[in-house]
């Protein structure tokens, strides 16, 4: 085929270079900036006579910008989230939206845990406490048991099912709500179903598996916040825009929860002056639940077969709105 025929794509995460041979084999890559634009970039413009765009969650792609760039038919994000899109105005657009489900379940559902246990043993803690001498002068308090503590899911999907499968080889109790009750999960004995006033008000732990969309928009706040017991911890590593951040914050503050865990913020990435970098009792991550070299691997491989297929008007693998 000659670069004539090839479909024109732009690429808007780095790509290893046996994928980017793939992808330069059937498309015409106009650009690759990567993930990184300078400040300021016209988003639109740079995507302006594209056919596809491969994409991360750090670019936005909405109505807007879909308006202003009529040849874009297909944004491949190297993501399972696709909060960065909006997807009706794409689908109304004739926009294919793509992403990489299933394949980064097990990093996330691991950095949870290591986000548990931490909190649980006040693994960070200790840490400080070495680091700052206080050894020689005491021993560290004690802190609890993970087993037969109660797990509270919040969103029990492939990524939630596969934190649950982990709490219970650490036998906790695993309670979980989704609006559908998950009757495998039942039958297996993965989690419990629990009303959702009643998980939070159960849990030593709540952890959030929930898409972000309209519906889940700070559907997490003060209200939750005050029927957990002053002894529970509560885990996000889904999307920060679930959680009212200022009412964590403030329950955080007043000792109303015993501490969080956060892998996600509302707006990312955040810096040392933001009001969470100033509380003892939330560990703070930068979005890593699936950078690991293994998972952005097996992401970026969906991602690229998604962008290639779709670009070249065949079926993607993973399409959010087919
Ligand atoms: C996802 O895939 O949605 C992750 O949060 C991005 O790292």
């Amino acid at each position: 085929m000659t670069s004539d025929h090839k479909p024109r794509v732009i690429l808007l995460a780095a790509v290893p270079p046996d994928l980017r041979a793939a992808i330069d084999a059937s498309c015409e890559v106009v650009a690759a900036p990567g993930a990184a634009l300078p400040p300021g970039t016209d988003l639109a413009e740079l995507l302006k006579g594209v056919r596809g765009a491969l994409t991360t969650i750090r670019a936005g792609i909405d109505d807007p910008l879909l308006a202003r760039c009529p040849d874009l038919k297909v944004v491949s994000n190297v993501a399972v989230g696709y909060d960065n899109i909006d997807v009706p105005a794409a689908t109304r657009r004739g926009v294919l939206v793509c992403n990489t489900p299933g394949v980064l379940d097990a990093a996330v559902a691991d950095l949870t845990m290591v986000m548990l246990l931490s909190l649980g043993r006040g693994a960070l803690d200790a840490d400080r406490f070495v680091r700052s001498g206080g050894w020689n002068a005491g021993a560290f308090p004690l802190t609890r048991d993970i087993a037969g503590k109660t797990l509270g899911i919040v969103g029990l999907g492939r990524i939630g099912r596969m934190v649950a499968r982990r709490a219970r080889a650490f036998d906790m109790d695993v309670v979980y709500y989704k609006p559908n009750r998950d009757a495998g999960a039942e039958a297996e004995g993965l989690a419990t179903y629990c009303d959702r006033d009643d998980l939070f008000k159960r849990a030593d732990f709540v952890s959030l598996h929930l898409p972000f969309n309209e519906a889940t928009r700070r559907g997490i706040g003060a209200r939750e916040f005050a029927l957990m017991k002053p002894t529970a911890y509560f885990i996000n590593t889904a999307r920060g825009s679930v959680v009212d951040e200022a009412a964590l914050i403030a329950a955080l503050k007043a000792n109303t929860i015993a501490g969080a865990a956060l892998d996600v913020m509302e707006k990312e990435p955040i810096g040392a002056d933001h009001p969470l970098c100033g509380l003892p009792n939330v560990m703070l991550l930068p979005h890593i639940g699936s950078a690991t070299v293994e998972t952005r691997r097996a992401m970026m491989e969906l991602a690229v077969k998604n962008l290639i297929a779709a670009a070249c008007g065949d079926r993607a693998p993973a399409m959010v709105n087919p």
